[in-house]
């Protein structure tokens, strides 16, 4: 039987007082592939093995198929965990590593034809008689997948099972483990940093953040409408672009969000969500444009709801089948912390910006209520902005077709689809499209 997994307001501290998960809850449904997907350091690894129970929850409760399962045995759970660095016995061949729960669980039986239809659903009916030391690091975990599934367990739980395999390998094997866990129908709960190997392969994914879930929904909604900038700016290749704006709602003409040199002016009549605007008057807000909502283009050739502005190009990134195009558009990004940094490099940056009361105020603030990401820093920053780590300088990203002559120093006119604009607030919450717009968080 498959099954059901309930994390009801569960909280884990190593040391005293920092809390590594805080106050999680998820429901996951029998069958279901859900994905944890965060930053390193953001507790992934201690939710699996809570749910696995090799780890002892602080507080909250864990509901397996709706019983209280806090203090149940890892045994009893019936669950079967793949690691990153999958340990195979060294000196056992394939057959008896893939053999071998099975042989534990039900001691006189034959696990042949059970080792064998497992072998055959992984496509490794060729390495069974070998030892480990003669696999390659992919085939080694197949035969580690196939010890995992050979048993049927209730539920599979997966802490990075791909990460040490080169890039082909890993898309193969991930395409395989989809198909796998969909076939056995058994709930799976599948632990990784990277963003596009969660959106391929959940049903839904939970974005952690520092221990806090930030969002929980498809794949689809959280790339459509992230609940606030770290959501925004964790999901999606290129990196949503991220500029600091101020909204300008002026009584008596069009309503703008000025971009350092330029504006967005808000096309008439205001649709609802940005009539909500203009309760930010004069305020700052970051505003959120993923590559695919601009375009290189005239003004007289704009469509309905695409608004006119313009950028230097500043680096030309060939891909093949599209270009990134790096604009200088008179802009500054705004930069999200916490995004890839581990969690001691984060402190060590904020201790670097420690003299900033207000800095530390927001921080005060941001752990306080537990999730909302603080980005705006110091105003005093805005004069000189530094790129965000990992962007080469130019604040706009910008995909193309590869058949446009483009050259770093052209001026290049840009339409940016308003419908496709995000708007968040100085605590990094999505204000626009508004909030009431969520998939909510137990969706
Ligand atoms: N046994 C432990 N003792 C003290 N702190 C721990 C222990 N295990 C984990 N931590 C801390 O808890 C936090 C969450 O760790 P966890 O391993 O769950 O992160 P993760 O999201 O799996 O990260 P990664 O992607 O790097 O594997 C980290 O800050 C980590 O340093
Ligand atoms: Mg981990």
């Amino acid at each position: 039987m498959t099954r059901a997994i309930s994390l009801h307001d569960v909280s884990k501290s190593y040391a005293k007082g920092v809390r590594v998960v805080d106050r999680l809850s998820l429901d996951i449904e029998p069958g279901e592939f859900l994905v944890l997907l965060g930053p390193s350091g953001c507790g992934k690894s201690t939710v699996l093995r809570m749910i696995a129970g090799l780890e002892e929850i602080d507080e909250g409760e864990l509901l397996l198929d709706g019983e209280y399962a806090n203090d149940l045995a890892p045994s009893a759970r019936d669950m079967a965990m793949v690691f990153q660095n999958f340990a195979l016995y060294p000196n056992m061949t394939s057959r008896a590593n893939i053999g071998f729960p099975l042989r534990v669980e039900a001691p006189g039986a034959d696990p042949r034809p059970r080792v064998d239809a497992t072998a055959r659903m992984l496509g490794i009916e060729d390495l069974l008689d070998r030892l480990p030391g003669q696999l390659s690091g992919g085939e080694r975990q197949r035969v580690a997948m196939g010890r995992a599934i050979a048993r049927h367990p209730s539920a599979f739980l997966m802490d990075e099972p791909l990460s040490n395999l080169d890039a082909k390998l890993r898309n193969r094997l991930r395409a395989e483990i989809s198909k796998l866990t969909r076939e056995l129908g058994v709930t799976t709960v599948y632990v990784t940093h990277d963003q596009s190997e969660a959106m391929s392969l959940g049903d839904r994914v939970a974005v952690l953040r520092g221990g806090v879930l930030q969002q929980l929904g498809t794949p689809r909604s959280v790339y459509a409408l992230p609940r606030n900038v770290f959501v925004a700016a964790f999901i999606g290749t290129p990196r949503i672009n991220l500029l600091r704006g101020v909204v300008r709602a002026p009584l008596d003409g069009a309503m703008t969000i000025g971009l350092g040199r330029q504006a967005l002016r808000l096309p008439e009549p205001l649709s609802l969500d940005h009539q909500l605007l203009r309760v930010q008057q004069g305020r700052e807000v970051i505003v959120g444009l993923r590559s695919e909502a601009v375009r290189l283009a005239k003004p007289a050739s704009a469509r309905p709801g695409e608004v006119p502005i313009s950028g230097l190009v500043e680096h030309v990134e060939f891909q093949g089948h599209e270009v990134l195009v790096h604009f200088n558009t008179g802009s500054s990004p705004a930069v999200v912390p916490d995004l890839e940094a581990p969690r001691p490099a984060r402190r060590t940056r904020r201790r670097r910006e420690g003299g900033r009361v207000l800095g530390r105020l927001k921080e005060r603030a941001g752990a306080l209520r537990a999730g909302p990401v603080v980005v705006l820093d110091d105003p005093a920053d805005a004069r000189d902005p530094a790129p965000p780590e990992g962007r080469l300088p130019g604040d706009l990203i910008v995909r193309t077709t590869p058949d446009l002559e483009l050259r770093h120093g052209m001026q290049v006119p840009l339409l940016v689809d308003i419908a496709h604009l995000f708007v968040f607030d100085q605590h990094g919450e999505r204000i626009c499209p508004a909030p009431a717009r969520l998939p909510d968080l137990e969706d």
